[in-house]
Parts: structure tokens; sequence; C-alpha cells
């Protein structure tokens, strides 16, 4: 008897100290197996007296029993335990910082272009558009342009192959025919802004052979150059953030305009540095006028009853002077590293490029 409580508190304290599933199923293997221990000794049972069969029968049972329930007990202990251990092991670090994610930018000269819209709407220009491909009479005749002026000539602009009806278009090499074509579809009082693309046959450091252009058209009864002056005075110190900006009104020429101006703004070169605002030296930023009598009178409109003025700039130049883009050509490089540094966020596109 004895050596059988032995067999018993052995296996129950083995189970009871069993490290793992695998040792655990070592020691059921060892007692309730096939030729375990205790299987063996229920086999006695059968060669035994029925009298001490049966006594011994509910021992044997009895220590069968506790070992199979102590074996149970411990199996889920320890299944617990080593599914807490798996699940710690696997478990997800949320304190992991996530992964950048690549957002896009807004290019400058969508950005430029927004914030130009969004002074002359404020002034209550409206923006319209014209077609890029455009005929000789929009783009130079209308506008008073001569048969020799050098612009008409190919190596400045791009001519398509003559037509069938032998007309031979072009690509515009201005935003001035939008003005045209904005007179001859509306009466005054007219106050409008072009914005859009250009071409000229141009490749340098400073030109490319597209580009951008914002046209302004302002056409009512008793328009003059005073209200040519505020209106872009007011422009450039809204665009360039410099409320006193000092500006000049260079007198110049050009054929859809009389009189016509140049218009400067102050600024100084310092180490290399050009500052915008600052007195001694000009910059050249806009072109301007009064509309010519026979621009008018081209588009029907009767240029003894109504004048105007009509300014051109350039986009990308302007971009390139207020966020210090230093070479024009960049713009058209598609480098999206160029683009992370100068592009801006749709937030601050928004803001109208607030900082
Ligand atoms: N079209 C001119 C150019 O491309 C710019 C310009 C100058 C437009 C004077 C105007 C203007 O409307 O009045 O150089």
């Amino acid at each position: 008897m004895t050596d059988i409580n032995d067999l018993q508190t052995t296996y129950l304290s083995a189970i009871k100290g069993a490290p793992t599933l695998t040792v655990l199923e070592e020691i059921r293997l060892n007692a309730l197996g096939k030729q375990g221990e205790i299987s063996l000794l229920m086999k006695t049972l059968g060669k035994m007296e029925p009298k001490e069969r049966q006594e011994k029968g509910v021992i044997f049972n009895g220590i069968r029993t506790q070992i199979a329930a102590a074996l149970e007990e411990r199996k889920a202990k320890l299944a617990a335990a080593e599914m807490t251990e798996k699940l710690k092991a696997e478990s997800l670090d949320v304190s992991l910082s996530a992964r950048g994610e690549l957002k896009g930018s807004v290019h400058p000269l969508s950005q430029a272009q927004y914030e130009l819209t969004e002074i002359f709407s404020s002034m209550g220009f409206h923006v319209v558009e014209g077609p890029h491909i455009e005929d000789d009479f929009h783009n130079f005749s209308a506008l008073n342009i001569p048969p020799e002026h050098p612009a008409r000539e190919e190596q400045d602009t791009f001519y398509l192959p003559k037509g069938e009806d032998g007309e031979t278009l072009l690509l515009r090499t201005q935003t001035s025919p939008v003005q045209i074509r904005t007179m001859q579809n509306k009466k005054p009082p007219i106050r409008v802004v072009a914005p859009g693309r250009v071409y000229r046959s141009d490749y340098d450091q400073t030109h490319t052979p597209t580009f951008h252009q914002i046209e302004g058209l302002f056409i009512d009864r008793n328009i003059h150059m005073g209200h040519l002056k505020r209106c872009v005075v007011d422009f450039c110190r809204a665009f360039f953030e410099i409320p006193d900006l000092e500006l000049r009104f260079r007198p110049s020429f050009f054929p859809f305009t009389e009189p016509s101006a140049e218009v400067d703004i102050a600024c100084v070169r310092r180490d290399g540095e050009l500052i915008l605002g600052e007195k001694g030296d000009w910059l050249e930023v806009i072109g301007c006028g009064m509309v010519h009598p026979k621009v008018l009178d081209n588009c029907g409109i009767d240029s003894t009853e109504y004048q105007g003025f009509a300014f051109g700039l350039g986009i990308e130049r302007m971009a390139m002077l207020k966020y210090g883009i230093p070479d024009l050509r960049s713009f058209y490089d598609t480098d999206n590293r160029w683009l992370r540094h100068y592009g801006f966020s749709a937030f601050e596109a928004l803001m109208g490029g607030a900082k």
C-alpha cells in the first residue's frame, strides 16, 4: 500500500511541478499511457481474488481519477500561461511612430495664380479665359500690332501648319487676345482678369517656351490714368504684402495702349540677395496703359464714349520674386524635391498664402 501511496504522491507532485505542457504530457504517458505505471497497476486487478479486487479496485480507481484530475488542472494552467506568454510576444507596440505619409503640394505657380486672382476678385474683377490656339486677328491685328512687328516673326511665335482655309493659326504669345474676345462679347462696364498659359519660341535662364501671364482689363466711362495707378499700386502692395511699397510708373510703349507704362517696384540687392520694398533700385513687374482707341474700335466699342486701362504681368516672375525662387526653368522640371521645398500645403493655399 505504501508503494501505491508513494506512487500517488510522486505523480501528484511531479504534475504540480511540471514546467511545460510537453513535460506534463510525458508524465501523463508515464502514468496513464498504455504502458503507464497506473495503467499497469489497474491491470493487476484482473488477477486478484474478487474480494481483493473490490477493495483495491476502489483505491486504484481513486488514484487514477485523482491523477487524471490533477493532469487536467495543470494542463489548463500551463495552457493559459503559455497563451499569455504568446500574446505578450506577439503584441503590437502601438507606441511606434507611424511612417510618414507622402503628401502632395500646391505648385508655386498655382499658388501665385490663386493669390493674384484672389486680390483682383476682391477689387471687383471677374476671371475669364480664352483659347490657347489663336488667330492672327485676336493675337496681333486687333491689338494694333502692325504686320511688320518683330513679335510676329517665326523665331518668336509658334505657328501651326497652314489650315485648309489658308489661315495660319498660332499658339497665343500673350494673354492680351482675351481682352479682344471679352470686348467683342460684352458691353462695358468691363472688369476682367485673364490668367493663363502663353507660348514663345524662347529658352534660357529667364525665358521658357511656355509661361503664364495674367491680363487685366477695365473699361467704363471717364476712366483715366489715375484709376490705373490706384489699381496697380494697391494690387502690388497686397500681393507682395508690403503696405508702403514704392512704385514707379515709367513711360513705355505697347501697340495696344496709349499712353503706356512699365511699373517698377522698389528693391535693393544686398549680398547677392534681393530685398523687395527697400529703396535703392527698381525692378520691372508690370506692363500697362490706357487701352488704345483703335483697339476699342476694333472690338466695336465706341472709343469716344468709353475708355479703359489694361495691364499684363508674368505669373512665374511674380512667384519668383515673392517666394524667392531663383531659376525660371525649375518651374517646369517636375522635380519632386523642388516641389517639396517650394510647394505650398493645401491649407496654405486656402489661406491665400498666409504664413
Ligand atoms: N501683352 C504684353 C506682353 O506680353 C503685356 C501687357 C502690357 C499687357 C501692357 C497689357 C498691357 O494689357 O496693357 O508683354
